[in-house]
């Protein structure tokens, strides 16, 4: 028989977004004529189809692959440097420089974010925020790791910041925060990398919600601060930046400076590991949607997705103005797709994901589901179409 991974009892029966389609499904079928009905902002969906560039390349990619002469097979472990190249530039662009060759191609900031703690040994203090996106803390208790939390609050504006008592090994920071919409200054981020330089420690910066950052004075990565390439990994992704949660396509920044002493004092690069893993245990991302993220990246292409980005900032505009003619305390919808409220009412947030449900069929996302620091939070997604972002505000507008 064999013994099984027991980590797997401390952890939710269901990851949390599985959990929320299954009560709507179960909702509409005890109400079908409600179903159609429904309006969905919880998870963080895109509703705009892919842009131009990235239609007109996968054609191209796809008609190369049904050529002989132009047919492609296994791709480069890391990536193919067409595409490394292009994440490199579009760093470039926003003035922060990283080299092509530290950075690795995959299929989603959520399997590089989760499959990274495999580097980790299982005596390191993992330091997380609380509210926090879960696959952070999922894949951590997986592989039964001690985590320990720092709290994200109203007092704090959900920034929490480093705490000199408490010695961590590895810290997951999030900006703009999924699932707060808080954004992270250049001056907090510079404490957070000053506390993991002096404790040796390595920061997880996920940036998967950078492109939603205006104008220049937020960073958008951790590389804006100095000293980061020494203590950071930053995972980026195409999934809300250009529509690509169905398509597939994201990247991890290891710089080659990151490296740790072994227990013989042997120096380990975190580069190489995560070299020698991928290389191990992944075949890398489809050639068709490498050729088309390239296309992504180019200018041009960047501004068909800020485009869309436009688009789904208006819905946050929408969300975040009838929140604010309810009173209702929010943070998040400006630079981020993301708006965390306060649940009304006093309500709990799976009270109030009830509620809503029931009574107006709007589905969102308890804040409970990212922790206790939640419990009486929301979170909506700016991802819907204009017409059912404008539709679910004015029915939430008349049940409170
Ligand atoms: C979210 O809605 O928070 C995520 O983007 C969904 C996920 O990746 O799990």
């Amino acid at each position: 028989m064999p013994r099984l991974n027991e980590n797997y009892l401390n952890v939710q029966d269901s990851y949390l977004f599985a959990e929320i389609a299954r009560r709507v499904k179960s909702y509409e079928e005890a109400h079908p004529d409600k179903a159609g009905n429904v309006i969905r902002l919880g998870i963080g969906d895109v509703t705009r189809p892919l842009t131009k560039s990235a239609v007109d390349a996968l054609h191209k990619a796809v008609d190369e692959q049904a050529s002989a002469e132009t047919f492609k097979g296994y791709g480069p472990e890391q990536g193919y440097e067409f595409v490394r190249r292009a994440v490199a530039d579009y760093y470039g662009r926003n003035g922060v420089s990283v080299d092509a060759d530290d950075v690795f191609i995959s299929d989603g900031a959520k399997s590089d974010t989760g499959n990274i703690t495999e580097l980790f040994a299982k005596d390191n203090v993992i330091l997380v925020p609380d509210p926090v996106y879960p696959v952070y803390v999922d894949t951590n208790t997986m592989d039964g790791k001690k985590i320990i939390y720092m709290n994200g609050t109203e007092e704090n504006d959900f920034l929490p910041m480093p705490d000199h008592s408490v010695k961590a090994d590895v810290i997951y920071l999030c900006s703009p925060n999924n699932p707060t919409g808080a954004c992270y200054s250049k001056a907090q981020l510079k404490e957070w990398v000053d506390y993991a330089l002096a404790n040796e420690a390595v920061i997880l910066f996920d940036a998967a919600y950078e492109a939603f950052v205006s104008g220049a004075e937020l960073p958008r990565s951790i590389y804006a601060v100095d000293g980061a390439e020494k203590c950071a990994v930053e995972f980026g992704s195409l999934s809300k930046t250009a529509g690509f949660t169905g398509t597939r396509f994201s990247y991890t920044v290891v710089p080659k400076e990151l490296a740790f002493l072994s227990s013989n004092g042997e120096k380990m690069s975190l580069r190489d590991m995560w070299n020698r893993r991928q290389s191990t245990k992944f075949n890398g991302t489809p050639y068709i949607i490498q050729y088309a993220a390239e296309r992504v990246f180019s200018e041009e292409g960047m501004k068909e997705c800020m485009e869309n980005i436009a688009y789904y900032m208006e819905n946050a505009r929408v969300i975040a103005e009838t929140l604010r003619k309810k009173n209702i305390p929010f943070t998040g919808g400006v630079n981020s797709p993301y708006i965390w409220f306060k649940c009304p009412n006093g309500m709990e947030s799976w009270e109030l994901f009830d509620y809503l449900l029931e009574n107006i069929q709007v589905v969102g996302t308890p804040g409970a589901g990212f922790g206790v620091n939640g419990k009486n939070h929301f979170r909506l997604t700016s991802f819907g179409t204009h017409e059912k972002t404008k539709e679910a505000m004015e029915r939430f507008d008349r049940l409170f």
